[in-house]
């Protein structure tokens, strides 16, 4: 998968592609990350970017030209480009799953108060927001949409399966973790983990999820009790318990 980043600080983005996860799966060959400086195609003397909006409004506004001969030097013509906003769509697991499986895709990174609109129009661009807050730009969150993507590619994770089962993914939220020691300034880990009994751990797990989403989650819970299939007897006995439970 080839991932290619629009912005004007291009330094933002080093470690965070080149560390840990990201890096490992740019080594092996899973993706490729391009960061391109909008800046470098700006015809304006003083490399200017942007200016201030038409009908007023407070900070600044992406220019058309930069971004627009950035887009055309680097071949986005026809490309799927998403632009980071907090207007747009809601990134989930859907939409990561589905970037995931792309062979190439854009990201435009904005600032201040956003771009001209033309940008967005004239390139067909899908404005993708991390939640309903506003960062400063989009450069964080365009860090976020390509980690989320780039996790599930497949290879990138030791296990394969680890996506399946965790938090929002297996519809509900990962149950408690616990690691050595056993004991730690007198707090115990839960006993059931240690009996080397798998279908009671798994048990507790579940349950531990089920609690857990319930309260923190009531969204997904409720979703996962309309479409639960499949479930053990023992699974269900305890879906119907959490369920009685206010
Ligand atoms: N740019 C500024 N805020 C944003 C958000 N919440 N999501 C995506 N891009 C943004």
């Amino acid at each position: 998968m080839k991932i290619t980043i629009l912005t004007q600080f291009p330094d933002m983005f080093g470690p965070v592609l080149s560390e840990s996860i990201l890096g490992r799966a740019a080594d092996k060959g899973l993706v490729e990350f391009k960061v391109i400086n909008i800046r470098d195609y700006s015809v304006d003397k003083h490399r200017k970017t942007d200016d201030t909006p038409f009908g007023g409004g407070f900070g600044m506004v992406m220019t058309p030209q930069p971004a627009f001969d950035a887009l055309k030097a680097i071949g986005a013509e026809g490309k799927r480009i998403i632009y980071m906003s907090p207007r747009g769509k809601l990134l989930d697991k859907q939409l990561a799953t589905e970037l995931s499986r792309e062979e190439e895709f854009f990201i435009l990174c904005g600032h201040y108060e956003g771009v001209d609109q033309r940008i967005i129009d004239a390139w067909n661009m899908e404005e993708v927001s991390i939640g309903d807050y506003v960062l400063t730009g989009g450069e964080l969150a365009a860090m976020v949409l390509a980690d989320a993507a780039v996790r599930l590619i497949p290879g990138c994770l030791s296990d394969p399966e680890a996506p399946l089962q965790e938090s929002v993914y297996s519809g509900l939220l990962e149950y408690d973790q616990y690691t050595k020691p056993r004991e730690y300034e007198g707090l115990e880990v839960p006993e059931v983990l240690f009996n080397g009994n798998h279908r009671l751990i798994h048990l507790w797990q579940f349950e531990n999820s089920l609690r857990l989403t319930k309260k923190r989650r009531p969204d997904l819970f409720e979703k996962f009790t309309e479409t639960a299939e499949g479930l053990t007897k023992d699974e269900k006995k305890i879906l119907d318990a959490v369920l009685l439970e206010y």
